[in-house]
């Protein structure tokens, strides 16, 4: 049995989706209810919905063997996973916003408002500029219309947020996309069905092109 855990929400429909095509349904998961598992013994696959920002704990810690997770995830924390494949899906962007008409002064230490700490932190090194993190855990827009920080590291997918606060991307950190992780020692024991289904889903991809 091959346990999936997959992203809650619209994106886990698609990633469904793409599973089901790739030989791994389990129609019970389309019966409309609050259930979190799903099991289809004959194609040998369980799936369970959790948090997006969760599944990638349940593969480090092997409660799931693969999982589809958020490129933005995988750099923030770190987890000790393999990446396996991207699913060209959720795709956006990691990047900075600030107020229309920004500029940084760099005498001054930057504010810089995210849920994403880690990625600001190294975005911030890596040009060897000096900032305060000030951490969120969401509506991060807000920070910078209330003067609580200069600038804001968060995903941005159409912009419409961004553009409804009057806010505008000064620079992109990263591209954003879902990708397919797997447990490392999962991979090891049933890398004949993990790789099976990574085949498959890469074969889908093409058909879609
Ligand atoms: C994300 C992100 C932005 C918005 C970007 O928020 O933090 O706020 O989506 O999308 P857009 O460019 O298409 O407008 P999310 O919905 O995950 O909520 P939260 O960060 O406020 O929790």
């Amino acid at each position: 049995m091959l346990n999936v855990a997959l992203p809650k929400g619209r994106l886990g429909e698609k990633v469904y989706a793409m599973f089901e095509k790739a030989g791994f349904p389990c129609p019970s998961i389309k019966e409309n209810n609050r259930k979190l598992i799903f099991e289809n013994e004959q194609a040998g696959v369980r799936y369970f919905w959790v948090k997006p920002s969760d599944v990638a704990i349940y593969v480090e810690r092997g409660a799931a063997d693969i999982g589809v997770a958020g490129k933005d995830i995988l750099l923030e924390y770190k987890p000790d996973v393999y990446e396996l494949l991207d699913l060209n899906l959720g795709k956006c962007r990691m990047a900075v916003a600030a107020k229309a008409g920004f500029r940084d002064d760099n005498r001054r230490t930057l504010r810089v408002a995210t849920k994403f700490s880690n990625i600001a932190a190294n975005h911030y090194l890596s040009k060897g500029r000096d900032i305060d993190i000030i951490h969120l855990n969401g509506s991060i827009e807000i920070a910078p219309i209330l003067g609580l920080s200069d600038v804001i590291v968060d995903i941005v997918e159409t912009g419409t947020t961004l553009k409804e606060n009057n806010l505008e991307v000064i620079e992109t950190i990263v591209p954003i996309s879902a990708r397919l992780i797997s447990n490392k020692a999962s991979l090891k024991f049933k890398s004949e069905q993990i790789e099976n289904l990574r085949r498959e889903l890469m074969k889908g991809m093409e058909k879609d092109d």
